[in-house]
């Protein structure tokens, strides 16, 4: 989290899925510290409750969102309670995400839906419910989805993940051009590996599918194509974020981002 205040987002409000933890959780941090009135939206209610209340008591502006971004109704209520709250929505974060490791022959049909339904399913649905406000307002406003490195390329055992990630450079790429004549922007960024709670229960999973150490999978598999073995950062994506919600014209509109220490480069 970034600990220099700032008013590059006063007088706006961002929901941010996903973020009782790890990314999400610094975005929403760092756009309250940069101004923003921020919905901590989440399926665990007990971690945006907590994450709201450290915002608050830092002197920003919060309140958790009780959301499964699978559900339509839950999204539509969800955005009701921070239009109810704050009046006006400016910034959508679609962050909310898991990982299922499994191979194309082996996976569970029931996962394969479960992946899309969160990560692309999810994305639709909150930005649907976020166009409604933010096409009705005169400023310009801002949909970011978090994609990732797998957005641009594969790795074996992540099939649903990596055709959501794919998708949603789709979705951004559509809402650019529909979005315009509105004042929407839109944006994918896409992270190399994050040490979070996502990451730290693929390490075990993966030094087991693929019958190496847990040492192997962090050294070779996950950072073995980056230029210096270093993790990305929650900070490095809130920056970016930060960054791309500021952003003053729509230069950079429809377009994916990489922040993976070199191990992509597009
Ligand atoms: P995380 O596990 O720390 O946080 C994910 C959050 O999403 C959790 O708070 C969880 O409760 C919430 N969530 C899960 N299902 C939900 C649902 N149906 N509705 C609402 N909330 C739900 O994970 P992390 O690493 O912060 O991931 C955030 C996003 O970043 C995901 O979309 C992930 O794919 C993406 N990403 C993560 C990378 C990493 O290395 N950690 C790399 C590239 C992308």
């Amino acid at each position: 989290m970034a600990t220099e205040l700032s008013s590059q987002l006063a007088g706006k409000v961002a929901l941010i899925t996903g973020s009782a933890s790890g990314i999400g959780k610094d975005i929403a941090e760092t756009y309250a510290q940069a101004g923003a009135a921020v919905g901590i939206a989440d399926l665990n209610l007990a971690g945006a409750q907590a994450t709201a209340d450290a915002i608050n008591a830092a002197g920003g502006k919060a309140i958790a969102i009780e959301m499964d971004v699978t559900s339509e109704e839950a999204v539509q209520a969800g955005t009701q309670k921070l239009l109810d709250a704050f009046g006006r929505y400016d910034i959508l974060v679609s962050n909310a995400g898991i990982q299922i490791i499994d191979s194309i022959d082996k996976m569970p049909y029931s996962n394969w839906k479960k992946m899309l339904d969160i990560h692309l399913n999810g994305a639709f649905l909150t930005t649907q419910a976020a166009l409604k406000s933010m096409y009705a307002q005169p400023e310009p406003s801002t949909v970011i989805y978090m994609g990732s490195i797998h957005s641009h390329l594969a790795s074996p055992l992540k099939a649903p993940y990596v055709t959501a990630k794919h998708a949603l450079l789709g979705l951004a790429r559509t809402l650019a051009k529909e979005g315009a004549a509105h004042g929407v922007r839109s944006y994918v960024i896409c992270p190399g590996f994050v040490k979070t709670p996502l990451v730290e229960k693929q390490i075990p999973e993966q030094a087991r599918e693929k019958g190496i150490t847990e040492e192997e999978v962090v050294k070779n598999v996950m950072l073995g194509n980056t230029v210096d073995g270093e993790f990305t950062t929650t900070d490095d994506i809130a920056q970016l974020a930060l960054f791309l919600a500021a952003f003053p014209t729509a230069a950079l509109t429809g377009q994916s981002f990489i922040a993976s220490h070199g191990w992509e480069m597009k």
